[in-house]
């Protein structure tokens, strides 16, 4: 099968689409048929090796030599042990713990597998479930959003951003969204009230404070982050800064609980078994998916690079031709 490959971290010029054997389903895995597969900061991060958390599985050199996590596609083979999936049936998964979505071919443990939604196309599937996940965590579950609040989110313009705003809005909060200056007038689209240029202005000056902070590309220090809440409020770091991430665990509670705030990481659940409220709101209408662009398997380099180099606005999608 065809697949893009990369055995050391760099540019997108480290890739290479190559052939390479199909695999085979384990017992308690199916072999799906890749159609969609959605870029995630996560390829960009783990291409490149940096921040270092990204390194995790492969210190010196990647360990899964085949990026791509947010796949949908349909089943080809199953595993003798499995039970829940037949051929033909269509499905979508993160699979970020291993990857491998950007081949032909994957073949994913069928826990980590959720049926298709009805009506959703296969691009549109592959859209939700990383963005999907930290999108529904920080804003319902762990940020518990509430009506009237005030709510930022740094890094708005990107994949979970882009649910976040509307998932935000949806709850009644008055939101503001902070990315770069290409990025302000999509932000405003989505319902985004005030919007933040990051090149120009730092949030945490401004005097403003906010009940929940979402971020996403987090990278001052917990200090200035701490000044930014309102009494009560929630800062929540998903992505960004290592020298941010170690502050956020060792200090971020120390100073958040003197002044009454909380300061944490949003370590997320993945799993597309957890999108359901998202899915939802989609077929309801509530919630719009915006792929910014779209690019065939041979062109996933340039892909990688038009949102490293951090000019799409939501999702960028793979497709994946038969
Ligand atoms: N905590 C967890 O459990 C968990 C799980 C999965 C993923 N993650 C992390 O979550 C993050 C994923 O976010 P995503 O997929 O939504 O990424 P994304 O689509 O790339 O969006 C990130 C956005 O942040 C913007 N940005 C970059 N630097 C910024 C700054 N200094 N200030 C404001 N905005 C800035 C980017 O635009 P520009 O680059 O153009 O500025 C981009 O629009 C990754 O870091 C990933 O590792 C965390």
């Amino acid at each position: 099968m065809k697949a893009v490959v990369y055995t050391r971290y760099g540019p997108p010029d480290v890739l290479r689409l190559t052939d390479v054997a199909k695999p085979t389903p384990k017992d308690d895995e199916v072999l799906v048929k890749v159609q969609a597969v959605s870029l995630n900061a996560s390829d960009w991060e783990m291409l490149r090796g940096k921040p270092l958390y990204s390194r995790i599985a492969g210190p010196f050199r990647p360990r899964h030599h085949i990026l791509g996590s947010d796949v949908a596609g349909r089943v080809e083979a199953a595993g003798r042990g499995t039970t829940l999936f037949q051929p033909g049936d269509d499905v979508f998964a993160d699979i970020l713990s291993q990857m491998g979505g950007f081949a032909e071919y994957v073949c994913v443990p069928e826990r980590a597998l959720g049926r298709m939604p009805a009506g959703m196309t296969y691009e549109q599937a592959a859209t939700l479930p990383q963005a999907g996940a930290i999108a529904l965590q920080g804003i319902q579950d762990k940020g518990q959003v509430q009506l009237g609040q005030k709510v930022l989110i740094n890094g708005a313009g990107g994949g979970s951003g882009m649910f976040a705003i509307q998932l935000a809005k949806l709850r009644g909060a008055e939101v503001t969204g902070v990315d770069n200056g290409e990025k302000l007038e999509f932000m405003h689209s989505l319902g985004a009230d005030h919007v933040i240029d990051h090149t120009r202005e730092d949030f945490t000056k401004s005097g403003h404070a906010y009940d929940l902070i979402l971020d996403v590309a987090a990278h001052r220090s917990v200090f200035a982050y701490q000044r930014s809440l309102a009494p009560g409020g929630r800062y929540l770091y998903v992505g960004g800064s290592v020298a941010t991430l170690f502050q956020v665990l060792l200090i971020g509670p120390l100073i958040g609980r003197s002044a009454d705030k909380t300061i944490r990481l949003l370590a997320v659940r993945l799993g597309v078994r957890h999108l359901a409220p998202l899915v939802e709101l989609r077929e309801a209408g509530k919630l719009v998916t915006v792929i910014d662009r779209r690019y065939r398997l041979s062109e996933v380099p340039e892909a990688l690079r038009y949102l490293g180099e951090g000019h799409a606005k939501g999702k960028v999608v793979v497709i994946v031709e038969s």
